[in-house]
């Protein structure tokens, strides 16, 4: 049974890593990574730091407009599953490269099972939000990371093809959490910071206040830079480095986790950082008026915060009760997806 995974996007190189690890001598498992991120930050040093085999084909699909860059993800997958002949291709997530690559895999009769399946933002603005429910409406065996995400397959009438599996992210984040609290600090009055979706970004005025938000903290602001967070500033000609805020580049995967546990908590409109923050028991503001990860909200570990309201506040230190990682399973994920799909 040949399977191939399919990335190319950074939050897909932490979700594809259990998998490779876990198929490992007895699974045949090769990736694809279709170049949709190409950066070193956010591409080769994931692949380094996870152990990730070299990939089978890099499509180096680069960037460009939706349209664009799916239609060209599309292009390339078809050729590539025309000459590698998979069994089964795997696709995480909701990027424009898992959409794409369902897309090319399903029309050439090719079995596509989706990881991370059953998240709804129930925001259809979202281009992410369109690829996941294209995705999983196309897919053969949906994987769903929380009951949360299987109910809403089950709605939609998608329970025959859906597993609860919990989360592939927990594994990754178990491998390399006792090495990271080892080598990290104790937490300082510092607040790490991720900004990159394109609601936040790409219109000038909600930049602009998000910005003067965070650089009016009394706590120091860690800006963990996109490169589309860089593009767009420049682009509208607005100073990042003012007040409390501080500018870095992206950071790895081992990196982003020690930066969490050395913070006071975390502001985000990444969906993998707000999952990272309540794992690693730091308070996170999301940037966003809705979250797919509902279960962080639990205990008040993670609020939406579209507006920074709370970033001048008493929240950080407000006592919250333990968290529980059980909401994403039991750690196992990435066996139970082997199994499901070499039955
Ligand atoms: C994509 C995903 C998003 C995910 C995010 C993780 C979609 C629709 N969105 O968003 O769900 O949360 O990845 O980071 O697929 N760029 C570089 N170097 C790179 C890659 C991108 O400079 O290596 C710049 C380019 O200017 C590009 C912009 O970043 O136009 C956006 O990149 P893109 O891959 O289109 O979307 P992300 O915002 O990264």
């Amino acid at each position: 049974m040949r399977i191939i995974s399919i990335v190319g996007a950074r939050p897909q190189f932490v979700k594809v890593a259990p998998l490779s690890w876990t198929s490992q001598g007895k699974y045949e498992h090769q990736i694809i990574h279709t170049g949709q991120h190409y950066d070193p930050e956010l591409s080769s040093n994931f692949f380094d730091e996870l152990r990730l085999p070299e990939p089978i084909k890099n499509l180096y699909s680069g960037s460009g407009s939706h349209g664009n860059q799916t239609a060209r993800i599309l292009v390339g997958v078809e050729e590539t599953l025309l000459d590698l002949k998979p069994d089964w291709i795997i696709v995480y997530g909701d990027t424009n490269s898992t959409m794409a690559a369902t897309l090319a895999a399903s029309k050439l009769g090719i079995r596509v099972a989706h990881v991370e399946a059953g998240l709804r933002s129930f925001n259809r603005l979202m281009p992410e939000e369109i690829n996941r429910i294209g995705t999983d409406h196309l897919s053969d065996l949906l994987f769903a990371p929380t009951l949360d995400a299987y109910k809403n397959l089950e709605i939609e009438g998608l329970a025959k093809r859906s597993l609860l599996v919990g989360d592939v992210m927990l594994e990754t984040l178990t491998y390399m959490k006792d090495k990271i609290v080892n080598d990290s600090l104790a937490s300082s009055e510092k607040l790490f910071v991720t900004i990159h979706r394109a609601e936040n970004t790409d219109v000038k005025e909600r930049l602009l206040s998000i910005v003067k938000r965070l650089s009016l903290s009394s706590i120091p602001v860690l800006v963990h830079a996109h490169p589309r967070l860089l593009k767009k500033a420049e682009e509208f000609q607005i100073d990042l480095e003012i007040g409390s805020i501080k500018i870095m580049k992206p950071t790895s995967y081992y990196s982003t986790l020690k930066g969490i546990i050395e913070s006071v908590g975390v502001i985000t409109d990444s969906g993998g950082l707000q999952k990272e923050a309540y794992l690693l028991e730091r308070p996170c503001l999301t940037v966003r008026s809705e979250t797919e990860w509902i279960e962080t909200l639990e205990g008040g570990w993670n609020q939406l915060d579209p507006d920074l309201v709370q970033i001048e506040t008493t929240w950080w230190e407000k006592t919250r009760p333990p968290i529980n990682t059980k909401l994403y399973g039991d750690g196992n994920a990435s066996q139970k997806i082997l199994d499901a799909i070499n039955l």
